[in-house]
This record gives C-alpha cells, structure tokens and sequence, in this order.
C-alpha cells in the first residue's frame, strides 16, 4: 500500500505531495526516549530530514524524544505491536528478549569504540543481529552513547571495593546486575526517564551513564562525585519491526539503508566530540568531584569483573566472548 510505481531514482520524479493519497505517503514513526540535544537525539532529527529530502517529502520520520510517546519499558512492544516503526533502544533493553546480546554490557568488553564497531559488523556481530529477527526485528545500524561513567552522592569511588553496598541505578540487563552484584554494590532497574526523580527520593544514591545522558538530564545537579571509568559501553541498535520492513519497496529500503549508513558516520563522530565537550563543561562547572580512573586502575577493575565473563559464559557460551576484538588480538 505504501509504493509509489516504479520509483527509479527519487531525483527523477519529482513528487506533487498534492496529488499524493494517504497510501502513497509512508509515514515512519520513531520513538526514543533521550533528549533532542544526545547524540541519539540529534542523530534521529538528522536521519528525519535527510529522509524527507530525499524522498521529496513523501516519506516522513516522525520522531518522538525523551520517551514523550512511549517509555523505556513499554517502547520495545510497541514497535513488536507496530505501533511505532522505528525504536533506537539502548542495547542493554534488548537483553530481557535476547540475552546474548548482553555481550556489549559486559564491563571493559572494548577497549574503544571502533572496537564495538568492528565487533558489530563482524560475523559474531551480525550472528547477534540475527537473533532479533525471530521476534520479528531487524536492526539496522549501530549509534553510539559512548562508555558509561559512575556517579553517586555517598563517597568517592576511585576503587572498586568503595561501591559496597551503594545502591546504583541501571538499565535492564543482568549482566549490569551481575557486574555491580560482584563489587557487593546494590543494583537496581529503573526506567531512564524516572532516574533523576529516583536519584532525588534517595531510592538509589548513584547511578552509572554517559555524560551525554548523565548532563543532558541534569543527573550531576544531584551528584557529589563522578568516577571516568569508562567501564561500559551504551549503544543503540537502529530496529525496524521486521514486517513492516519486508512490506517496504526495494526502493525505500535502499534509501534508508544509505541514508542509515551515512547518518551513522556523523553519528558516531557525534557522540565523541558531545561527550568529550560534556567532560569539559563539567569540569569547568566545579560542580562535582571527578575521579579519573588511570589505565592501570581500569585493568584492575577489569579482572576484578571476571566472574561476569563467567557469568554470561555459562548461560550463553563462549562464543561471542572469543570473538570480543580484544581476545582476537
Ligand atoms: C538509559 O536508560 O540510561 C539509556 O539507555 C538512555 C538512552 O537511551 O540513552
């Protein structure tokens, strides 16, 4: 219902959007729950315009930020249900449906972000992806928050052994349960949007995010210390509902594939230079004590998080770990 006849190249048919009926026009939905100026935020706008450009108007990325249309919870059934068309959800959200795929919370699983990207495009990667599908998913490229730091209101945390017994806010993954389970910190799931209402009824004293997130949403304004750990990687995946996608024309899905494709370059870029510009204004506020783990203390926090290695290794074999790029060198 959604084609228009054989479309070649966009630029050779210009589109009077007038004589376009309802069916003709194809209208994406696109649900997040961070805010417009993350780099999920920006790149989504970004990824709108372009679209609607390309297609001469005729295909419109409705994008709904800070979780206005559908929660963290609740945004996951609403693209299975194709209520929307179009989540970037956090990997981390997606492991409740495929566990494996909590592979990328692992603590220290990367060393930088071109790992994660090489990881995500190789075999094991594309192994993972696939998983999605049997839900009726397909992921579509790979954005970047960046790696998580760690800040809390009751003491400063420059080694692991000073998380006992802190309660920290995370996103729903046991494999982050697990990794705060083993330094005997108190983890606890809770949906983005409430955690600076949680931080401030005290139900959780700290909280693990990028700066982007963690500045974004005010989270520091509650904070006394702030640990640069680098201790975790948040990404998103870029989901479709698999049958909408089938229903598109070869046309369409090849537009928003090169338009995802080239969306994710800027993308990734983006969310460097947005964090490297956060850790500066955070610095130049005074407003919280910064903690820099060294490389020396990061290898230590490393072995220190082995048995959730052994963790996820038990539950979903050693595959996708051997294929980490760092245990490929
Ligand atoms: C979180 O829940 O902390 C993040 O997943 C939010 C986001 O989408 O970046």
């Amino acid at each position: 219902p959604f084609f228009i006849a054989a479309c070649a190249r966009y630029e050779d048919y210009p589109i009077d959007l007038e004589q376009l009926s309802e069916e003709e026009r194809l209208v994406i939905r696109f649900s997040h729950v961070v805010g417009e100026d993350t780099p999920k935020g920006m790149a989504a706008r970004k990824f709108a315009e372009l679209i609607k450009e390309r297609s001469n108007g005729r295909i419109e990325v409705q994008v709904f930020s800070n979780g206005t249309l559908y929660k963290d919870m609740e945004e996951l059934d609403a693209l299975m249900r194709e209520d929307v068309q179009l989540i970037a959800p956090a990997i981390s959200k997606l492991t409740d449906l495929v566990p494996e795929l909590s592979i990328y919370d692992l603590p220290y699983a990367f060393d930088s972000l071109e790992e994660v990207h090489e990881f995500t495009e190789s075999e094991a990667g594309n192994r993972l992806k696939n998983l999605l599908k049997k839900h009726n998913l397909i992921a579509l490229g790979l954005w970047d928050s960046g790696f998580k730091q760690i800040s809390n209101d009751t003491r400063p945390i420059e080694h692991y052994k000073d998380l006992k017994g802190i309660r920290m806010r995370i996103m729903q993954s046991d494999i982050l349960a697990e990794q705060y389970h083993v330094v005997d910190a108190i983890p606890r799931k809770i949906d983005f949007n409430t955690v600076f209402q949680s931080l401030k009824k005290g139900d959780v004293e700290g909280q693990e995010n990028t700066l982007t997130n963690i500045t974004s949403k005010n989270l520091y304004s509650l904070q006394k210390y702030l640990t640069i750990s680098d201790h975790g990687y948040l990404g998103y995946f870029l989901l479709f509902n698999y049958d909408f996608w089938k229903k598109l024309s070869k046309e369409d899905q090849q537009l928003i594939i090169d338009t995802l494709k080239e969306v994710q370059e800027w993308q990734w870029n983006l969310a460097k230079e947005l964090n490297d510009q956060k850790l500066r204004e955070i610095e130049d506020c005074q407003c919280i004590d910064i903690y820099y783990l060294s490389e020396e203390e990061k290898k230590d926090w490393e072995k220190r998080f082995s048995p959730v290695y052994d963790y996820y290794a038990h539950r979903y074999g050693e595959y996708y770990i051997r294929n980490l790029p760092k245990n490929l060198k």
